[in-house]
């Protein structure tokens, strides 16, 4: 006997037809809160293919003009920049991160002068600038030194507001760096750029594919000094509050799939914009699984992304922008 027989609950009323299903869904991702993470070369005329990454490019600042024109013209309005360093220069310390000729510095105004409405933010790390590796100079410990970090990371921060930033995103997980930063930009008249803290970033195997394209891999050891863990989501949660209460006017969770219960209670604990980081792996994961033929490659896309949103996301940095129209159209 089928149970439903009896019962008045007939859930599947409501999505009995496409049209009624669409009815009752929820709001479809907007190409406007997607964030495109973008790898920006130094010079002219380059364009690298990024082996981990399918349809994604390490691209010099002209070339990247041209590979966005498809992707404005969906309607995400947003990226964030990844600079290289190629070449001689890397230290301890990560010095060249702040070089006003640096790739990202470079490329800020080439890219405003062709798309003058563009939301330009950029990444502020120096671990694709230290020699080592990791995202700052150590101490006579050999740890990663907190605060001589922090102090780097300001100057990287004021250089990329002079360059033209609209908004930068520290990702280093220091502690104060938000603060630093704060200070630093308002000292330098830098009032209205916007701060965004990756306030909540694990250390995380889905970075794979990113320290590929960025060469940014630690040399020695692991981020888990520094980057919360996973396994003690309290501490994971204060990360997100303490860079609230230190003046940052967006959070972000990171990654995100594997992270939307901590997206839900960060979203349910702050009024701030709660950014999602659709990593690199979670990328390349569902690109690996559809060419085995495992799953649909854009139905899946389209999953993962509604689950985001679900969970509390108010934006997503994803690798997926520059495809919004063949996942959502
Ligand atoms: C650098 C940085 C990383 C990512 C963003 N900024 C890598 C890391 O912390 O090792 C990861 C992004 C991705 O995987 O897509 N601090
Ligand atoms: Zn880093």
């Amino acid at each position: 006997m089928n149970c439903s027989e009896f019962s008045p609950v007939r859930l599947r009323r409501l999505r009995r037809t496409a049209a009624i299903r669409d009815l009752f869904a929820m709001p479809r991702p907007a190409a406007a809160n997607f964030i495109w993470p973008v790898f920006v070369l130094p010079g002219t005329g380059r364009r690298e293919a990024i082996a981990s990454m399918p349809g994604q490019f390490r691209l010099s600042a002209d070339e990247l003009v041209k590979e966005l024109a498809p992707v404005v013209a969906q309607g995400v309005k947003t990226v964030l920049l990844f600079g290289q360093h190629e070449g001689e220069g890397k230290d301890e310390c990560g010095t060249p991160a702040e070089d006003p000729q640096g790739a990202v510095q470079q490329a800020i105004p080439v890219l405003r002068a062709a798309y003058p409405d563009l939301v330009i933010l950029t990444d502020v790390c120096l671990c694709a600038y230290t020699s080592h590796g990791h995202c700052g100079p150590h101490d006579l410990e050999g740890d990663i030194d907190n605060d001589a970090a922090c102090e780097m990371l300001a100057r990287v921060a004021v250089s990329h507001a002079r360059a033209g930033a609209d908004g930068v995103a520290p990702s280093a997980m220091m502690d104060g760096q938000i603060a630093a930063i704060r200070q630093a930009l308002d000292e330098e008249g830098f009032k209205k750029t916007i701060l965004i803290s990756y306030s909540t970033k694990f250390a995380s195997q889905m970075y794979g594919p990113f320290r590929d394209a960025e060469n940014s891999a630690p040399s020695q050891g692991d981020r888990q000094g520094y980057q919360a863990s996973y396994r003690d989501p309290g501490t994971a949660l204060r990360e997100s509050m303490v860079d609230e209460a230190e003046g940052a006017d967006a959070l972000m969770v990171k990654p995100a799939l594997f992270y939307l219960d901590l997206i839900k209670e960060v979203r349910s604990r702050t009024d701030l914009p709660v950014m999602a980081y659709n990593v690199s792996g979670e990328y390349s994961m569902i690109f690996a699984a559809a060419e085995k033929g495992y799953c649909d490659l854009y139905a899946t896309a389209r999953e993962s992304l509604y689950a985001i949103f679900r969970a509390g996301a108010t934006q997503v940095i994803s690798y997926w922008a520059p495809f919004y129209s063949k996942i959502f159209g």
